[in-house]
């Protein structure tokens, strides 16, 4: 949108809605830097909810009369038709989304069209619409992060007992298995889902009818038109009304946190996927060739959504500068939380859906997690906790003894339960061969039933309670 005659002050019409003070009409670049309709046209449906509302509240406070009132809403429900079909000829000069509608009121219905904006402003305005679009999001990503939280828990039922090394540091640390990993996600996507919910109680309450900043000498109800648009009631403050933005900062927080959650799984795809890995194999629908490397299967979705927690986390710091240090009340900075939050909201929901779908679709390698899980010594603490239980060692004992037969293994080259007993007496005289059933692999996940814990029949427990608590 550049314009070449910057310098030329190639300048447009005085607008018809705010230009009586203007004696000339706004420069080019005036245009291009104030108009927002390029991107929050996607509020039309708000904007025209609220501008009904409005009309409605108007009607029966007697500040509108009926026809009027009756040819408005007849008016905004033919835009809306237009905007939906297509066929909306939205233009740059009349800035915004509330002007755009406005002005085509106008040419649908005449004078009465100028009555709609008694009592309101572009002000209390916006924050009602984007208010809306932002509860609106939020409840489509709580279902979608359901459908994810599904998708998950299919594949930890189907997995409950699938035996894989658990990781600290990435370095083989316990057994564990691999329904128990995916209800960790199914716990950190409902998290993120309630922190969605809990932004939402606070975002539901209704700037409309705050005016421009103080409120106006209007007998308006804002009760009414906050019940009319499903907000539980009117902000207490009018200057508060139009200048607060936290809603959408908090939204933004609560993406941002879930997409960290999502880069985390994404990152564990990207991973286990690999050659040296295996742990899962991405379906073909989920995964990309390479030009050149014809062996090549990548897993490019889970590295974009690994990626776009990068621009997500960006439109809450971007949305974040913008507000600080803005004094009360409206200032036109405040035009710009609008792109970041529908990018974020954008990248959110097609992370998510896409999220699902790889989960969804991947194939897991039950032998080759079994495979991983009995290297690296996982069952060390298995053979720890035994000396404990049975030969009532002190723990740092047990464990300065088990770290001894760890560095003997090591040096035959094999596992722990391939020692044989005299090898392990050699380090620790009192070890029976009951030692051997502590260090199988089915025996330490089982025996880790603690709540919480990563047992086959814990995680069948567990997910049933997820179950209840999520779908
Ligand atoms: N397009 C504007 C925005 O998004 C609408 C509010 C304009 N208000 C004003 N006083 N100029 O913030």
């Amino acid at each position: 949108m550049a314009n070449n005659n910057s310098d030329s002050g190639g300048s447009r019409e005085i607008n018809a809605l705010w230009g009586g003070r203007f004696t000339e009409g706004p420069n080019a670049l005036m245009e291009a830097i104030n108009a927002s309709i390029p991107f929050d046209q996607r509020l039309f449906a708000q904007d025209i909810a609220g501008s009904k509302a409005h009309a409605a509240m108007l009607v029966a406070q007697g500040i509108l009369t009926a026809e009027d009132g009756a040819s408005i809403a007849q008016g905004l429900d033919t835009i809306l038709q237009e905007i939906e079909s297509g066929q909306f000829n939205f233009q740059t000069a009349l800035e915004d989304i509330h002007m755009n509608v406005e002005s085509r009121l106008r040419e649908l219905i005449g004078d009465a069209a100028g009555r709609l904006h008694t009592a309101r402003s572009r002000n209390d305005q916006v924050a009602t619409d984007l208010r809306l679009w932002v509860r609106e999001t939020m409840d489509g990503a709580d279902t979608a992060l359901q459908g994810l939280q599904a998708a998950l828990l299919d594949q930890a039922e189907a997995h409950a007992d699938a035996i894989m090394p658990g990781f600290t540091h990435l370095q083989a640390a316990q057994p564990v298995t691999f329904g128990h990993h995916m209800l960790a996600y199914v716990e950190m996507f409902g998290r993120d889902r309630g922190r969605l919910a809990d932004a939402r109680v606070r975002l539901n309450e209704s700037p409309l009818g705050a005016g421009a900043l103080a409120g106006t000498s209007f007998p308006i109800d804002r009760v009414v038109t906050a019940k009319a648009l499903g907000f539980d009631h009117p902000m207490a403050n009018s200057l508060d009304a139009v200048s607060a933005r936290d809603f959408a900062l908090e939204f933004l927080s609560a993406a941002a946190i879930c997409a960290t959650h999502l880069s985390r799984l994404a990152e564990e795809l990207v991973v286990w996927s690999s050659a040296q890995f295996r742990f899962v194999s991405m379906s073909d629908a989920f995964s990309t060739g390479s030009s050149m490397l014809p062996q090549k299967k990548n897993p490019d979705a889970a590295e974009l959504v690994r990626a776009k927690s990068g621009r997500i986390i960006g439109a809450l710091t971007g949305l974040a500068i913008v507000m600080k240090g803005l004094p009360l009340a409206y200032s036109k900075d405040m035009q710009e939380d609008k792109e970041p939050v529908f990018d974020a909201a954008d990248s959110l929901a097609l992370c998510v859906a896409a999220m699902t779908g790889m989960i969804g679709q991947m194939t897991v390698n039950r032998d080759k997690l079994r495979a991983a899980a009995s290297q690296g010594f996982t069952n060390a603490t298995d053979l720890a906790d035994w000396l404990v239980r049975e030969l009532d060692l002190p723990f740092r004992d047990a464990h300065h003894v088990t770290g001894a037969l760890v560095r003997l293994a090591e040096d035959r080259g094999c596992g722990l339960d391939d020692l044989s007993l005299a090898d392990m007496q050699t380090v620790e005289p009192r070890i029976t061969e009951a030692v051997f059933a502590a260090l199988d692999l089915d025996y330490s996940v089982a025996s880790r039933n603690s709540f919480g814990g990563t047992a086959p029949d814990n995680v069948r427990e567990a997910a049933v309670s997820a179950r209840e608590r999520y779908l």
